[in-house]
């Protein structure tokens, strides 16, 4: 990140398959926006189930609209899947992509680079998910982390390239059985290992203003220490996004702290 200069620190929230009918949708949107005060330096995002987003779409105002997921063909014969072309028209400004559940259900580097170039090519933010589903004692993880990020990463243009927000999200820390959160000094050695891999790939000059953010049982009570001791650029929230109190509580933390 430049000295000097505030860069907008970012939250995320992602509503994963909740809640369940428009209408409570519309309901937690309503609260979470109740509650935002002055926000200057922090961005805010909104990630519900897509049948949600042209609902919420009206009632937008200093919240941003994002998606889950979104796949790479504009139409066609491709059952079940949502265009990004479909979703910026609806008003998304944010796709999450590659997120561990949906790894977990067999989605492969390869496909989520496709999604990425796809999202990319509309000027929409990709939030890209990277994470290691367990750490071991010699240290492989990294080495994981680095082909999801390689195979992930191929062939984006160098110009591009800070236009992507990096989620880092390790499978162990996320949901309800969570072995624990990840460390802000877990956190921190990793975005530097990320920022090396980008660096070397990429450039210093075309990264400098990448952020990287945490996301894993991330709750009010741990928010101001990824911060500080993580030097986290934001957060992408799960559970906790689903209660306006707390969601806004991160959001505040994170406008708060001073870089
Ligand atoms: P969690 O989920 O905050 O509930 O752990 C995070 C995520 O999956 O993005």
């Amino acid at each position: 990140m430049n000295k000097g200069k505030i860069e907008k620190k970012i939250v995320i929230g992602n509503w994963k398959m909740n809640p369940s009918n428009n209408k409570e949708a519309l309901k937690l949107f309503t609260s979470i926006s109740k509650l935002i005060l002055n926000i200057k330096n922090t961005q805010i995002v909104v990630c519900p189930p897509v049948l949600y987003i042209e609902n919420i779409n009206k009632n937008l105002k200093k919240i941003s609209l994002g998606a889950q997921d979104a796949f790479w063909g504009d139409v066609g014969a491709f059952t079940g899947q949502v265009s990004v072309k479909m979703l910026f028209s609806a008003g998304v400004k944010y796709i999450i992509l590659g997120h561990s559940e949906k790894r977990a259900q067999g989605e492969e580097n390869s496909e989520i680079n496709k999604k990425i170039k796809a999202v990319l090519s509309l000027g929409i933010t990709p939030v890209v998910c990277f994470g290691e589903n367990n750490r071991d004692e010699s240290h492989e993880y990294l080495n994981f982390v680095k082909v999801q990020i390689e195979e992930g990463l191929n062939g984006i243009s160098k110009n591009l390239i800070s236009k992507i927000v990096i989620a880092y999200e390790p499978v162990w820390a996320i949901g309800k059985s969570a072995l624990r959160e990840a460390t802000p000094e877990e956190f921190r050695e990793m975005s530097i290992f990320i920022k090396k891999i980008l660096n070397d790939k990429f450039g210093a000059k075309n990264i400098v203003n990448i952020k990287i953010i945490y996301g894993g049982s991330v709750h009010p009570e741990n928010t101001l220490s990824f911060l500080e001791e993580g030097k986290a650029d934001g957060f992408l929230v799960g559970r906790d996004s689903l209660d306006a109190k707390k969601f806004i509580e991160i959001v505040n933390i994170t406008e708060n702290e001073i870089n």
